[in-house]
């Protein structure tokens, strides 16, 4: 057995938050408890101490993109694990938006068979909704279901047929399969390549209005009260998405939805080259970038304070269910081209936690809520039974130093990318362990050789 000793253990998900010790025991948590390990376990069993640590469950990300297969030039599944376990996420969804795209149970098979392979993370395909994500024939979602698939999406665009989209969530709403939808009005944000407002008029940028987001999500939110099935909104980025979902949640609509820790760390002005909005951050911690830098370019995009403040309050107060990352590695092809050309999307499994303790930092978010969002509550939006440290549990657990900084080096990550806008930046936050069903998968690079010695 391992015993991770006398850290700070937060699992919202068992209400627990205070000193214990959490035993793992083979691939399954034994105990939360008050004792530390005794005289006598310590000479039997690995007992780690974890004074002055967080001990939290295993991080859950409901947004991936791991690129295999197809362009395994930008991230692999292998590569994709591996950094997700420095992160300390030990559960992730994989997107469909590969090539080929994840539209049949062969493709969902081939994920799944990567990812055991691997061994790095708990990897669970999502199938597309339509044939191809071309939003025009319904993919079939009983065989992707069948293959494992946990949700479906064709994300990185949105359904635009409202037809399509009533008839695709009857469907999954049978099966019991939530709708992921990358909500985007394709009329109204064609042409644009960042938030529409004073700093893309500055820049001189063609504008993505937040209410290509806002009008999508309301008319799906009016196709799931209809036909009752589980809608998902993937990154929310704007205040009208937050607003939309809290009042359909009062009245009982069935959605969840999730943000990333860009759009609630930085605004539009990084863009301009101005870095964080949140206030956690000294000037040093978050150095100015170059106007036009790619790796401030995502879809949705980047949008402004109140936006930002108003996915934080969101988050605050439950309307938004998890912290996903939306982790979409390009390569230099993709990304070192003119603003306007360049690819969308950023990386960010391994900053996704030491964002989010940034938000705690600030005192815009309690740490409970934090880990929170970043646990079980994913995992309850999903149905699955991860996220937790309650007896019986699978052993995923992530051993945190909240206070040890480090400067994000994008040459040195495990993913295969480089695409993030927090390069140069300090950030709090390290992990040192992870756990993956009572594996050791993950141990902080200054630990390795201490640990390899004994
Ligand atoms: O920024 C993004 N990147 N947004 C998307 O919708 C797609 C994703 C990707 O696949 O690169
Ligand atoms: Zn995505």
């Amino acid at each position: 057995m391992i015993f991770l000793d006398g850290g700070r253990v937060v699992d919202p998900a068992s209400r627990v938050d205070g000193t214990r010790t959490v035993i793992l025991d083979g691939g399954r948590i034994r105990e939360v408890r008050e004792a530390p390990a005794s005289a006598s376990e310590r000479q039997t069993h690995e007992v780690i101490d974890c004074r002055g640590l967080l001990v939290l469950p295993g991080l859950v990300d409901l947004h991936v993109h791991l690129r295999e297969p197809g362009e395994e030039g930008k991230e692999t599944i292998a590569t994709g694990s591996r950094a997700a376990a420095a992160g300390g996420i030990t559960t992730l969804v994989a997107m469909p938006n590969t090539r080929p795209v994840c539209d049949s149970a062969s493709v969902a098979r081939f994920v799944q068979a990567r990812a055991r392979e691997a061994g790095l993370a708990r990897i669970l395909p999502a199938g597309a909704i339509t044939r191809g994500s071309l939003g025009e024939q319904l993919s079939d979602m009983a065989e992707l279901k069948e293959a494992g698939c946990v949700c479906v999406t064709d994300d990185g665009r949105p359904v635009m047929s409202a037809g399509v989209m009533r008839r695709a969530l009857e469907y999954a709403g049978d099966l019991e399969l939530p709708v992921m939808v990358h909500a985007e009005d394709l009329t109204l944000s064609h042409g644009g390549c960042m938030n529409e407002g004073p700093v893309a008029t500055r820049l001189g940028l063609p504008g993505v209005p937040a209410v290509a987001e806002v009008a999508m999500v309301e008319r799906d939110l009016l196709l799931a009260e209809l036909t009752g099935a589980h809608l998902h909104v993937a990154h929310v980025s704007a205040s009208g998405t937050v607003r939309a979902i809290r009042e359909a949640k009062a009245r009982g609509v069935h959605v969840t939805c999730e943000a990333t820790p860009h759009h609630f760390t930085l605004t539009d002005e990084a863009v301009a080259g101005v870095p964080a909005s949140v206030p956690a951050f000294r000037q040093s911690d978050a150095p100015a970038a170059e106007p036009y830098d790619t790796r401030a370019k995502m879809n949705p995009p980047l949008r402004t304070e109140s936006d930002r403040q108003a996915v934080v309050g969101g988050l605050a107060d439950g309307v938004i269910d998890a912290i996903a990352t939306d982790h979409a590695p390009h390569g230099p092809l993709d990304k070192d081209v003119e603003f306007v050309n360049a690819a969308n999307g950023v990386i960010g499994l391994e900053t996704s936690l030491a964002l989010t303790l940034a938000l705690v930092r600030a005192g815009e978010l309690p740490l409970p809520r934090a880990v929170e969002r970043l646990s079980s509550g994913p995992a309850r939006a999903f149905g699955l039974s991860c996220g937790t440290l309650a007896p019986g549990a699978a052993a995923d657990v992530v051993v945190v130093d909240p206070e040890r900084a480090f400067r994000v080096d994008a040459q040195r990550m495990f993913s295969r990318s480089r695409n993030t806008p927090f390069s140069g930046w300090t950030l709090r936050g390290r992990v040192l362990r992870t756990y993956l069903e009572g594996r050791l998968v993950h141990l902080h690079e200054e630990l390795r050789s201490a640990e390899e010695g004994r």
